[in-house]
């Protein structure tokens, strides 16, 4: 299912937490929305997922507009939407069965068939024989793999996760990523995924959005934005990963130039080719890889040496064999 927002503002008290938010999310993909706390991500989520009203704007899905609909077609609509967050909000009381059961329940479901229903979705996410297991005797990515089963029961075309990966170690969160990636392509899920984390966006999304104080600043596909991050946000998200484990530093010194390179420009003699061709001098303080699961985007923080116009000549052959490059604010 598409979705479509327009405008949207929400404040609360004094407090503008979606301003004025905008945004195009295709069908059948797994759309990240990253930012930094307080940015306004549940918020926003909450007015997707239709649990509260804009103040301004609109919401559509599938091209009907849906956030000021009458009440009986609210709930039928909401049946379309499954949600995950980052503390479960499982019912502790129940099984893993019984959690996985309660939104067929409601729904008025016959017996025979939640049964079988839960035995399916318990299947799915790799927990089948733990129908009967109470929920604190899980672990937390057992717990999400729960939550995942129950928001997805009632077949939802969206699914809309809230940090749902927060609260894991690293390893279950790239479990439960893997997870989320292949019910993606087998339900062909839409799928919103509020994160603060670059990691989830590099490893499970196709696209991203980026919120700061209430307001988009910046959305593309994962591949363009990681190659070509535009706000200083951005470029943070992006350090942040990359430092990590990918970066690899030569020096404490940053170099004035960021070069980025997409494609097959990895395989391409590129630095050598610039020191043969024009009249300057490179110097390399640190590089890395990016592995996105269907590029990779490969990042040299470097000086070059030599005349104002030499320069120049460097920088449009590079951006000319794409290789984006960025010049350190001075
Ligand atoms: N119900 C509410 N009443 C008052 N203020 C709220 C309410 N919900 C959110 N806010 C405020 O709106 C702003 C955005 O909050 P929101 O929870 O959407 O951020 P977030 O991006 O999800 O942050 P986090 O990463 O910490 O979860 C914050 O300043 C918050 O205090
Ligand atoms: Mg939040």
């Amino acid at each position: 299912m598409q979705i479509k927002l327009e405008n949207l503002k929400k404040t609360y008290d004094t407090i503008t937490a979606v301003n004025d938010v905008s945004l195009d999310i295709p069908e059948n993909t797994i759309f990240g929305i990253i930012g930094k706390s307080g940015a306004g991500k549940s918020s926003l989520v909450r007015l997707m997922s239709l649990l509260e009203t804009p103040d301004q704007g609109a919401v559509f899905y599938g091209g009907r507009r849906v956030d000021n609909l009458p009440k009986n077609e609210l709930i039928a609509c909401r049946r379309k939407i499954g949600m995950i967050f980052q503390n479960f909000n499982l019912f502790s009381s129940r099984t893993a069965g019984k959690n996985v059961a309660y939104p067929l329940e409601i729904c008025g479901t016959p017996k025979a068939q939640i049964k079988e229903r839960v035995t399916e979705m318990l299947k799915l996410v790799g927990l089948e024989d733990r129908e009967n297991a109470p929920i604190s005797t899980l672990s937390g990515g057992q717990k999400q793999r729960v939550a995942i089963a129950r928001a997805l029961a009632t077949q939802p075309d969206i699914l809309y996760c809230d940090e749902a990966t927060s609260a894991l170690d690293p390893n279950t969160t790239q479990s439960i990523l893997a997870l989320i990636k292949d019910i993606q392509k087998k339900m062909n899920l839409t799928v919103v995924m509020i994160t603060h984390q670059m990691e989830v966006v590099r490893d499970a999304c196709e696209y991203v959005a980026v919120l700061e104080e209430g307001q988009l600043v910046e959305q593309g596909l994962v591949k363009e934005i990681f190659a070509n991050p535009k706000t200083k946000t951005t470029r943070d998200f992006i350090k942040n990963v990359l430092n990590d484990k990918e970066m690899v530093k030569w020096s404490d010194q940053t170099g004035r130039f960021h070069l980025h390179f997409t494609g097959n420009t990895p395989d391409k003699p590129i630095m050598s080719m610039i020191a043969n061709k024009f009249d300057v001098k490179f110097n390399i303080f640190a590089a890395g890889i990016s592995h996105l699961p269907d590029e990779d985007v490969g990042y040299m923080n470097v000086d070059i040496t030599g005349s104002d116009e030499e320069i120049s000549k460097v920088i449009e052959w590079l951006e000319a064999n794409n290789v984006r490059v960025r010049k350190e604010q001075e």
